[in-house]
């Protein structure tokens, strides 16, 4: 396995962790306020990263290695944005002032994907003989 499947891999157990205390934390306080922010953290931050990593370990011989470690980068940044910001928006009453930070953890969660598009239409298109 590529050092850079193996990152997403660390960065998603470590991400799915918080996200498992998380819910722990909620079942037992019975208060769900945050299971969307929980919800994302689970979902990009462990099943999203776990298909990065799956498919970088697929396309070793093929990727480029710099497109995945700035993929990795990218979206490890995204999910440390845009979760804490969404728990700040939904533990402050939906308070407006904690868009601005929440909106650039989704740009950088999306911008994730598109680099993630890039690598798969690279495998895609690439010569075969
Ligand atoms: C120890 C592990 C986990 C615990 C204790 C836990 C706990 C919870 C709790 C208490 C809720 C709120 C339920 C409600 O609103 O009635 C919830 C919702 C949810 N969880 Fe988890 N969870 C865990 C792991 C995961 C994982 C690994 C994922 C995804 C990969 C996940 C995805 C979701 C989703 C999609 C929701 C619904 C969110 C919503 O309705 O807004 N959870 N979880």
């Amino acid at each position: 396995m590529p050092r850079v499947s193996a990152a997403f891999f660390a960065i998603g157990v470590l991400y799915v962790l918080c996200g498992m205390l998380w819910g722990m934390h909620m079942g037992e306080a019975n208060d769900f306020t945050m299971a969307p922010a929980h919800a994302h953290l689970n979902l990009l931050g462990w099943v999203t990263m776990g298909l990065y990593g799956t498919f970088y370990a697929l396309t070793r011989a093929t990727m480029s290695a710099r497109l995945a470690w700035i993929n990795f980068v990218v979206s490890a940044l995204g999910v440390l944005v845009m979760i804490p910001s969404l728990a700040l928006y939904l533990g402050g009453g939906n308070d407006a002032k904690y868009i601005p930070p929440l909106i650039a953890g989704e740009v950088l969660t999306a911008a994730g994907m598109v680099i993630f598009g890039v690598s798969v239409a690279r495998e895609l298109f690439r010569s075969r003989v």
